[in-house]
């Protein structure tokens, strides 16, 4: 079983992925596209989400309606998954923020952990891992060792741009974790960079190295 990965299309996520592509998108446009485009995969992403009967009124009558149940946490990757929070919390204001630092080795591209703080009850919490990038896969498969190790269940994992290579290293060895992503982009480079990609998101959005 591999898990299944969603692109998302959408016109206006189509254009903010433009603005992040460009090399001469500045630190202040490449935020506000990502944080938009995050928006945008958080809609498809949360499709599925519980929801319970509930009876409100109207000011014209009683009527019948849904609303949002159980725990959801989002779990950005340090760094630039910080970046996808807001576009979650807007749909999800109430959804716990969990934390996975972790930063690749730039001669090995493995990822080494440098902090952690997860929500607690995972085993019953919807949870969103948020990277915008997905190259090789390490940092992802850190992340979600990680959660699994703490007992988190029903994960999905959200990126914006996704390597034919992340996209396989996910699906080997964590096949229950749906992938949601804007591009699935052509491959990874001699340096483990995706191509085309959009260079590297974190020093990108946060404008330092
Ligand atoms: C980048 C990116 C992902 C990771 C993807 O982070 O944001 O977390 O690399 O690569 P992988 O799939 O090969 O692990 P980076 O290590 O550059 O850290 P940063 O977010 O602090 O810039």
């Amino acid at each position: 079983m591999s898990a299944p990965v969603t692109v998302v299309e959408h016109p206006v996520l189509a254009d903010r992925m433009r603005v992040m592509r460009d090399r001469t998108t500045y630190h202040g446009a490449f935020r506000r596209a990502l944080h938009e485009a995050s928006a945008i995969v958080a809609i498809e992403a949360t499709r599925d989400l519980p929801t319970e009967a509930v009876e409100i009124d109207t000011p014209l009558e009683r009527t019948d309606a849904r609303r949002l149940c159980g725990d959801v946490a989002v779990v950005p990757v340090l760094r630039a998954g910080l970046s996808m929070v807001e576009g979650f919390l807007r749909l999800l204001p109430d959804a716990r923020v969990g934390h996975l630092g972790m930063q690749r080795d730039e001669t090995t591209h493995s990822p080494h952990g440098y902090f952690e703080r997860l929500p607690p009850r995972l085993a019953e919490t919807h949870v969103f891992v948020l990277d915008p990038m997905l190259a090789t896969g390490g940092s992802a498969l850190y992340a979600l060792d990680r959660l699994r190790e703490a007992g988190a269940r029903h994960v999905r994992l959200i990126c914006l741009v996704c390597a034919p290579e992340g996209v396989a290293a996910v699906a080997e060895h964590h096949p229950d974790v749906p992938i949601w992503t804007a591009t699935l982009d052509r491959c990874l480079d001699e340096n483990a960079f995706i191509r085309p990609g959009l260079g590297d998101a974190g020093d990108r959005v946060f404008g330092t190295p």
